[in-house]
Protein backbone atom coordinates (compact mmCIF):
# COMPACT_ATOMS: atom_id res chain seq x y z
CA UNK A 1 0.00 0.00 0.00
CA UNK A 2 1.39 3.60 -1.00
CA UNK A 3 2.09 5.86 2.21
CA UNK A 4 -0.45 8.64 2.18
CA UNK A 5 0.06 12.25 1.19
CA UNK A 6 -1.57 13.98 4.43
CA UNK A 7 -4.73 15.65 2.99
CA UNK A 8 -4.36 19.14 4.26
CA UNK A 9 -1.17 19.33 2.14
CA UNK A 10 -3.23 18.39 -1.00
CA UNK A 11 -6.14 20.27 0.01
CA UNK A 12 -9.61 18.77 -1.05
CA UNK A 13 -8.25 15.88 -3.17
CA UNK A 14 -8.33 12.59 -1.96
CA UNK A 15 -4.61 11.44 -2.54
CA UNK A 16 -4.10 8.08 -4.11
CA UNK A 17 -7.99 7.49 -4.27
CA UNK A 18 -6.81 6.09 -7.78
CA UNK A 19 -3.74 5.27 -9.22
CA UNK A 20 -2.89 7.15 -12.48
CA UNK A 21 -1.01 5.18 -15.59
CA UNK A 22 1.59 7.11 -17.17
CA UNK A 23 -0.95 6.92 -20.70
CA UNK A 24 -3.19 8.87 -18.30
CA UNK A 25 -0.89 11.48 -17.32
CA UNK A 26 1.02 12.18 -20.30
CA UNK A 27 -2.65 13.07 -22.32
CA UNK A 28 -2.11 16.53 -20.59
CA UNK A 29 0.45 18.96 -20.07
CA UNK A 30 3.67 17.57 -18.31
CA UNK A 31 5.50 19.73 -16.01
CA UNK A 32 8.62 20.83 -18.44
CA UNK A 33 10.46 21.41 -15.26
CA UNK A 34 10.57 19.21 -11.56
CA UNK A 35 12.91 20.14 -9.34
CA UNK A 36 12.85 17.56 -6.33
CA UNK A 37 14.11 17.75 -2.24
CA UNK A 38 15.19 14.45 -1.81
CA UNK A 39 14.48 14.36 2.06
CA UNK A 40 14.14 11.27 4.46
CA UNK A 41 17.29 9.51 3.64
CA UNK A 42 18.22 9.09 7.13
CA UNK A 43 15.08 7.73 8.38
CA UNK A 44 14.31 5.76 6.01
CA UNK A 45 17.51 3.91 7.58
CA UNK A 46 16.94 4.04 11.22
CA UNK A 47 13.54 2.69 10.63
CA UNK A 48 15.51 -0.14 9.64
CA UNK A 49 18.32 -0.21 12.34
CA UNK A 50 20.44 0.82 9.11
CA UNK A 51 23.57 3.11 9.07
CA UNK A 52 22.04 6.58 7.86
CA UNK A 53 24.51 6.22 4.94
CA UNK A 54 22.33 3.04 3.68
CA UNK A 55 19.09 5.34 3.44
CA UNK A 56 21.68 7.60 1.24
CA UNK A 57 22.73 4.83 -0.77
CA UNK A 58 18.79 3.41 -1.49
CA UNK A 59 18.31 7.19 -2.17
CA UNK A 60 20.73 7.06 -5.06
CA UNK A 61 18.73 3.76 -6.44
CA UNK A 62 14.90 6.13 -6.48
CA UNK A 63 17.06 8.62 -8.21
CA UNK A 64 18.14 6.30 -11.12
CA UNK A 65 14.86 4.94 -11.10
CA UNK A 66 12.85 8.75 -11.22
CA UNK A 67 15.15 9.79 -13.58
CA UNK A 68 14.46 7.34 -16.30
CA UNK A 69 10.56 7.46 -15.60
CA UNK A 70 10.79 11.63 -16.04
CA UNK A 71 12.48 10.93 -19.16
CA UNK A 72 9.92 8.57 -20.32
CA UNK A 73 7.60 11.61 -19.74
CA UNK A 74 8.63 13.88 -21.51
CA UNK A 75 9.70 16.30 -18.93
CA UNK A 76 12.63 18.58 -20.29
CA UNK A 77 14.87 19.17 -16.59
CA UNK A 78 14.67 17.07 -13.18
CA UNK A 79 16.53 19.60 -10.82
CA UNK A 80 17.54 17.15 -7.94
CA UNK A 81 19.00 18.58 -4.47
CA UNK A 82 21.55 15.93 -3.67
CA UNK A 83 23.89 18.38 -1.27
CA UNK A 84 23.17 21.82 0.29
CA UNK A 85 25.96 24.30 1.50
CA UNK A 86 24.58 23.33 4.53
CA UNK A 87 25.15 19.44 4.73
CA UNK A 88 28.66 20.31 5.33
CA UNK A 89 27.96 20.45 9.06
CA UNK A 90 27.00 16.55 8.60
CA UNK A 91 29.49 14.09 10.20
CA UNK A 92 32.42 13.75 8.30
CA UNK A 93 32.28 10.19 7.32
CA UNK A 94 28.80 10.95 6.24
CA UNK A 95 29.99 13.83 3.99
CA UNK A 96 32.27 11.85 2.62
CA UNK A 97 29.99 9.21 1.54
CA UNK A 98 27.66 11.76 -0.07
CA UNK A 99 30.48 12.38 -1.77
CA UNK A 100 31.30 9.86 -2.98
CA UNK A 101 27.92 9.21 -4.56
CA UNK A 102 28.40 11.06 -7.56
CA UNK A 103 31.19 8.84 -8.54
CA UNK A 104 29.03 5.74 -7.81
CA UNK A 105 26.33 6.83 -9.51
CA UNK A 106 27.49 8.07 -12.75
CA UNK A 107 30.52 5.12 -12.51
CA UNK A 108 27.42 2.54 -12.72
CA UNK A 109 24.38 5.07 -14.62
CA UNK A 110 26.74 7.16 -17.21
CA UNK A 111 26.45 4.77 -19.58
CA UNK A 112 23.03 3.84 -19.16
CA UNK A 113 21.95 7.93 -19.00
CA UNK A 114 24.39 8.11 -22.84
CA UNK A 115 22.24 5.69 -23.91
CA UNK A 116 18.89 7.34 -22.65
CA UNK A 117 19.50 10.65 -24.53
CA UNK A 118 19.92 12.47 -20.72
CA UNK A 119 22.15 15.47 -20.74
CA UNK A 120 23.73 15.58 -17.18
CA UNK A 121 24.21 19.15 -15.16
CA UNK A 122 25.93 20.20 -11.76
CA UNK A 123 24.44 23.41 -10.29
CA UNK A 124 26.68 24.87 -6.86
CA UNK A 125 30.03 25.04 -6.31
CA UNK A 126 31.96 22.94 -8.05
CA UNK A 127 35.47 24.05 -6.54
CA UNK A 128 34.87 23.18 -3.25
CA UNK A 129 34.00 19.76 -4.09
CA UNK A 130 36.87 17.01 -3.06
CA UNK A 131 38.76 16.56 -6.39
CA UNK A 132 37.34 12.65 -6.73
CA UNK A 133 34.20 14.20 -6.93
CA UNK A 134 34.65 17.39 -9.67
CA UNK A 135 36.44 14.60 -11.59
CA UNK A 136 33.16 12.12 -11.91
CA UNK A 137 30.64 15.54 -12.46
CA UNK A 138 32.82 16.93 -15.10
CA UNK A 139 33.34 13.44 -16.76
CA UNK A 140 29.53 12.87 -16.72
CA UNK A 141 29.01 16.58 -17.91
CA UNK A 142 31.05 16.18 -20.89
CA UNK A 143 29.90 12.67 -22.16
CA UNK A 144 26.22 14.07 -22.18
CA UNK A 145 26.55 17.76 -23.33
CA UNK A 146 25.07 17.15 -26.65
CA UNK A 147 22.70 14.85 -25.69
CA UNK A 148 18.93 16.70 -26.36
CA UNK A 149 16.45 14.21 -24.11
CA UNK A 150 16.07 15.42 -20.49
CA UNK A 151 18.62 17.64 -18.29
CA UNK A 152 19.25 16.03 -15.17
CA UNK A 153 20.49 18.78 -13.23
CA UNK A 154 22.12 18.27 -10.06
CA UNK A 155 22.18 20.95 -7.14
CA UNK A 156 25.35 19.98 -5.47
CA UNK A 157 27.20 21.76 -3.40
CA UNK A 158 24.19 24.06 -3.60
CA UNK A 159 22.52 27.13 -1.79
CA UNK A 160 20.25 29.60 -3.22
CA UNK A 161 21.25 32.51 -0.54
CA UNK A 162 24.28 32.13 -1.88
CA UNK A 163 23.75 31.75 -5.80
CA UNK A 164 21.74 35.20 -5.57
CA UNK A 165 24.87 36.77 -3.59
CA UNK A 166 27.00 35.63 -6.14
CA UNK A 167 24.32 37.30 -8.91
CA UNK A 168 24.27 40.74 -7.32
CA UNK A 169 28.15 40.45 -6.75
CA UNK A 170 28.50 39.73 -10.47
CA UNK A 171 26.08 42.86 -11.33
CA UNK A 172 27.60 45.24 -9.43
CA UNK A 173 30.86 44.49 -10.71
CA UNK A 174 29.42 45.08 -14.12
CA UNK A 175 27.85 48.60 -12.85
CA UNK A 176 31.19 49.47 -11.12
CA UNK A 177 32.34 48.50 -14.39
CA UNK A 178 30.41 51.21 -16.58
CA UNK A 179 28.97 48.17 -18.28
CA UNK A 180 25.46 48.41 -16.68
CA UNK A 181 23.66 51.07 -15.26
CA UNK A 182 21.36 50.47 -11.68
CA UNK A 183 18.12 51.28 -14.04
CA UNK A 184 18.58 48.22 -16.54
CA UNK A 185 19.05 45.55 -13.72
CA UNK A 186 15.83 43.89 -14.01
CA UNK A 187 14.43 40.39 -12.78
CA UNK A 188 15.12 38.79 -16.74
CA UNK A 189 19.28 40.58 -16.12
CA UNK A 190 18.71 38.91 -12.39
CA UNK A 191 17.90 35.78 -12.96
CA UNK A 192 20.50 35.34 -16.26
CA UNK A 193 22.66 35.89 -13.77
CA UNK A 194 21.83 32.27 -11.79
CA UNK A 195 23.19 28.91 -12.19
CA UNK A 196 19.74 28.16 -14.24
CA UNK A 197 19.91 30.93 -16.63
CA UNK A 198 18.88 28.68 -19.78
CA UNK A 199 16.92 26.56 -17.72
CA UNK A 200 13.48 27.91 -16.40
CA UNK A 201 11.96 27.89 -13.53
CA UNK A 202 10.44 24.61 -11.93
CA UNK A 203 7.01 23.98 -12.93
CA UNK A 204 6.95 21.67 -9.95
CA UNK A 205 8.56 21.32 -6.41
CA UNK A 206 8.32 18.06 -5.01
CA UNK A 207 9.76 17.52 -1.30
CA UNK A 208 9.37 14.24 0.37
CA UNK A 209 9.61 13.13 4.19
CA UNK A 210 6.90 15.52 5.80
CA UNK A 211 9.45 18.53 5.76
CA UNK A 212 7.31 21.99 4.45
CA UNK A 213 10.37 24.02 4.12
CA UNK A 214 12.57 24.87 0.81
CA UNK A 215 15.81 24.59 2.86
CA UNK A 216 17.31 27.50 0.90
CA UNK A 217 16.47 26.04 -2.43
CA UNK A 218 15.95 28.06 -5.54
CA UNK A 219 14.59 30.60 -3.96
CA UNK A 220 14.15 33.05 -6.81
CA UNK A 221 13.05 30.46 -9.52
CA UNK A 222 10.06 28.45 -7.01
CA UNK A 223 8.61 32.08 -6.89
CA UNK A 224 5.36 30.93 -8.98
CA UNK A 225 6.19 26.69 -8.70
CA UNK A 226 3.53 24.77 -7.80
CA UNK A 227 4.46 22.89 -4.63
CA UNK A 228 3.46 18.76 -3.72
CA UNK A 229 4.75 17.69 -0.05
CA UNK A 230 4.32 14.23 1.02
CA UNK A 231 5.19 12.17 3.97
CA UNK A 232 6.94 9.04 1.56
CA UNK A 233 10.36 8.91 2.54
CA UNK A 234 13.06 9.14 -0.59
CA UNK A 235 13.95 6.31 -0.41
CA UNK A 236 10.06 5.08 -0.86
CA UNK A 237 9.41 7.06 -3.37
CA UNK A 238 8.12 5.60 -6.64
CA UNK A 239 6.89 6.29 -10.15
CA UNK A 240 3.70 6.05 -9.06
CA UNK A 241 4.25 8.92 -6.16
CA UNK A 242 5.64 11.02 -9.32
CA UNK A 243 2.37 10.64 -11.25
CA UNK A 244 0.54 11.27 -8.31
CA UNK A 245 2.37 14.31 -8.08
CA UNK A 246 2.06 15.42 -12.12
CA UNK A 247 -1.34 14.48 -12.08
CA UNK A 248 -2.55 16.79 -8.65
CA UNK A 249 0.07 19.42 -10.45
CA UNK A 250 -2.59 19.42 -13.82
CA UNK A 251 -5.45 19.51 -11.83
CA UNK A 252 -3.88 23.20 -10.36
CA UNK A 253 -4.86 26.74 -12.14
CA UNK A 254 -1.93 28.56 -12.83
CA UNK A 255 -2.61 32.29 -13.29
CA UNK A 256 1.37 33.56 -11.97
CA UNK A 257 -0.71 36.66 -10.24
CA UNK A 258 -2.93 37.04 -13.06
CA UNK A 259 -7.45 35.91 -12.62
C1 LIG B 1 18.33 14.25 2.72
O1 LIG B 1 18.00 13.19 3.54
C2 LIG B 1 19.16 13.77 1.64
C3 LIG B 1 20.40 14.20 1.37
C4 LIG B 1 21.09 15.26 2.11
C5 LIG B 1 21.17 13.61 0.29
C6 LIG B 1 20.38 13.27 -0.91
C7 LIG B 1 21.14 12.37 -1.77
C8 LIG B 1 20.60 11.33 -2.43
C9 LIG B 1 19.18 11.01 -2.45
C10 LIG B 1 21.43 10.50 -3.27
C11 LIG B 1 22.05 11.37 -4.29
C12 LIG B 1 22.39 10.66 -5.44
C13 LIG B 1 23.26 11.11 -6.33
C14 LIG B 1 23.32 10.44 -7.60
C15 LIG B 1 24.18 12.25 -6.09
P1 LIG B 1 18.45 13.25 5.07
O2 LIG B 1 19.76 12.58 5.18
O3 LIG B 1 18.41 14.65 5.54
O4 LIG B 1 17.33 12.40 5.74
P2 LIG B 1 16.74 12.61 7.20
O5 LIG B 1 16.11 13.99 7.21
O6 LIG B 1 15.74 11.53 7.34
O7 LIG B 1 17.88 12.50 8.16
Amino acid sequence: MLNKVRLWKNKGQEPFSSEYTKEEVKKRPIPEHIAIIMDGNGRWAKKRAMPRVAGHYEGMQVVRKITRFANELGVKVLTLYAFSTENWKRPKSEVDYLMKLPEEFLGTFLPELVKENVQVRVMGNKEQLPEHTRRAVEKAIKETKNNTGLILNFALNYGSRAEITSAVQAIAKQIEAGNLTAEQVNEELVASYLMTKDLGDPDLLIRTSGEIRLSNFMLWQLAYTEFWFTDVLWPDFTEQHLLQAIADFQQRGRRFGGV
